[in-house]
């Protein structure tokens, strides 16, 4: 059977896809953000994922605000990368599994979430990049991927209760895919910021050092925030955290905290990186 070995929640900013590009790595400005992800690359190297289950939210290159699925999920062979207008070099195609996505449609079908299905779908900066820093080499290719695409952008917003269950029924689906494969779960965005509006350049540090406390061992203390109470904590762009919440339900109770970071800024956001590994 799938073996679910852990999860990984990563801001995803295109600035960081940028330095990665122009090789700044070790730029002072840099050197700080970068020096979390060694650690978590070493966790992957331990726990050899096959397949890597991205959770994200696009951000108008696939969907736009005319046509905004909740939930999306890709069963595509391969998933293309594409602009969206930060001027990011684009990345070679990532290999999908088409097998394992329709196993996972079908049984959070069978859970009731009625998810929109994409056998065609676009990858942006939320989904790039988080892989280029979890797996370094531009057009390096090591895990296959499933995208699952969360609203973030047009409201109204799944609740944050609304993506911890169908977590739990992410983790149900997985579980039941009769191969022996090993899946990590990658869940992108976030920290707190907010990119327009008269609180442009908002950050929270209090409420995400909470955050990265609470998403380990009280994650139910985070799903029972509202929206609102998000965008006003967390900022606009903030509330991309809801995809965390969708990873952690995947996960054991308990989990195993691997390791922690947090920076800021990063461009206009707080990022943070968290690694937990299921117990089993
Ligand atoms: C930034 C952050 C994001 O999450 C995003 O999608 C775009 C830009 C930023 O901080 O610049
Ligand atoms: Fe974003």
């Amino acid at each position: 059977m799938a073996q679910i070995v852990g999860g990984i929640c990563t801001s995803h900013i295109p600035a960081i896809g940028n330095a990665i590009a122009r090789g700044l790595e070790d730029d002072p400005y840099w050197r700080p953000f970068f020096g979390g992800y060694p650690r978590a690359r070493e966790w992957l190297a331990d726990v050899k994922p096959d397949v890597a289950v991205m959770i994200y939210n696009d951000h108008g290159l696939n969907f736009f605000l005319d046509k905004m699925p909740t939930f999306a999920i890709g069963a595509a062979a391969e998933y293309r990368n594409a602009d969206e207008g930060w001027g990011l070099p684009t990345v070679a195609p990532f290999p999908g599994d088409p097998k394992l996505s329709w196993h996972i449609i079908e049984s959070v079908m069978a859970d009731e979430f009625d998810v929109t299905t994409c056998q065609e779908m676009l990858v942006d900066h939320a989904f790039t990049v988080p892989l280029q820093l979890l797996w370094p080499g531009r057009d390096r290719r090591d895990v296959r991927t499933v995208p699952i695409a969360v609203n973030t952008i047009q409201h109204p917003l799944p609740s944050p209760t609304r993506c911890f269950k169908l977590g739990h029924a992410l983790g149900r689906a997985i579980e039941s895919y009769p191969e022996n494969l090993r899946v990590v779960l990658i869940a992108t965005g976030g920290m707190s910021h907010q990119l327009d509006g008269e609180r442009a350049g908002f950050i929270n540090k209090e409420f995400d050092l909470h955050c990265l406390e609470k998403i380990v061992d009280e994650p139910q203390e985070l799903a029972s925030y509202t929206i609102h109470d998000l965008v006003q904590l967390a900022g606009t762009q903030g509330v991309e955290l809801i995809s965390w919440l969708v990873m952690r339900g995947a996960l054991d109770e308990p989990v195993k905290k691997v390791h922690s970071h947090y920076h800021i800024p990063v461009s206009n956001t707080a990022a943070g990186l968290m690694v937990l590994a299921n117990a089993a």
